[in-house]
């Protein structure tokens, strides 16, 4: 038997932007995704215990069983290998989370262990990518990095293929945050097929979303790592206007954000992939985290509160 775990994140800069090279900041979150990985006598047997929007499982499951044939490939197993493999842990299925990043990683690691393969981390993070491929399509890898890694991260894709640009980056204390679910599933492929698409019909005007979004994450960094936690939420809210105008907001995720800010939230966008799935809100202290994660609850909605540069999600 082999067991693994990933953890969830949540991304404060530059979704979708990342997938094209630009810039992007992320945060694991302090809920992850657990796998335990044993060989059976005959075929794929998945049990996922996750606690799920509704209709995620189903809405994923071909998309699950390619990433594990995907993994098999890229660890030199044999793709159909027979497999019994448990999901479960404390990071909810809910779009938007890299759910399917987390449990990639928890799933190689996994397989690993029962496999004695003995990855390091850098190979889960690799494996963990191609299995991204599956859900995504062209995947930023910012996902299974910050998955594989913990921590708080700056990511930049490296357009030749190499490895990526990634950087730790160092917040003064820790920052709460609520994070609410639309409840909405997003496929993340097609979110991610539409923005290439509409960018390729009207280069001029994506363009300069683009290097908006640039700015903003360079920007981001620098009031992140200076605790001009203002200026973070106000940028946070900038960033979901161009996320709006890329097409990839809702009608949920525009509510929860309006929402968000009147609670008083300092700043709010839709994070992951959007068109449903999960928005991010930047509540510093526990007074206005607790606010805002109340007001969502009464209206039914669910809710995680986690905190930025916590000590937990930088075990790796
Ligand atoms: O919705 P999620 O948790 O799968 O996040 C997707 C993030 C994107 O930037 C839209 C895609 C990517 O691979 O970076």
């Amino acid at each position: 038997m082999g067991k693994g775990s990933g953890y969830g994140k949540v991304i404060l800069f530059g979704e979708h932007f990342v997938v094209h090279g630009i810039p992007g900041i992320v945060s694991a979150i302090d809920s992850s995704t657990d796998a335990i990985v044993t060989k059976a006598a005959v075929g794929l047997n998945i049990k996922d215990d996750r606690k799920t929007s509704k209709g995620y499982s189903e809405e994923k499951r071909l998309q699950q069983i390619e990433s594990i044939e995907r993994m098999l490939i890229d660890m030199k197993l044999d793709p159909k290998t027979p497999l019994d493999i448990w999901i479960g842990g404390n990071l909810p299925g809910f779009s938007g989370l890299g759910a399917s990043a987390a449990s990639s990683v928890a799933i190689a690691r996994a397989i690993s262990e029962e496999f004695c393969l003995a990855l390091s981390n850098e190979r889960i993070n690799q494996v963990a990518y191609e299995a991204e491929i599956a859900y995504a399509g062209n995947p930023s890898g910012i996902d299974n990095t910050a998955s594989t890694y913990g921590g708080l991260m700056w990511f930049k894709k490296n357009p030749a293929g190499g490895p990526d640009f990634v950087e730790r980056l160092n917040v003064q204390g820790q920052i709460e945050i609520v994070i609410c679910s639309t409840g909405k599933v997003a496929n993340t492929k097609a979110m991610v097929d539409g923005v290439a698409e509409r960018k390729k019909a009207n280069p001029a005007k994506y363009d300069a979303l683009f290097e908006q979004a640039a700015n903003l994450a360079v920007d981001g960094r620098r009031a992140l790592e200076a605790g001009r936690l203002a200026e973070v939420g106000m940028l946070m809210n900038k960033n979901h206007q161009i996320l709006q105008e890329i097409g990839v907001s809702s009608v949920e995720l525009d509510y929860l954000v309006d929402m968000a800010r009147k609670q008083g939230a300092i700043g709010a966008k839709l994070t992951g992939g959007g068109g449903g799935g999960c928005m991010v809100a930047l509540t510093p202290g526990e007074d206005l985290q607790a606010r805002v994660a109340n007001a969502f609850k009464a209206e039914g909605f669910e809710v995680l509160t986690t905190k930025i540069g916590a000590v937990g999600v930088n075990k790796n």
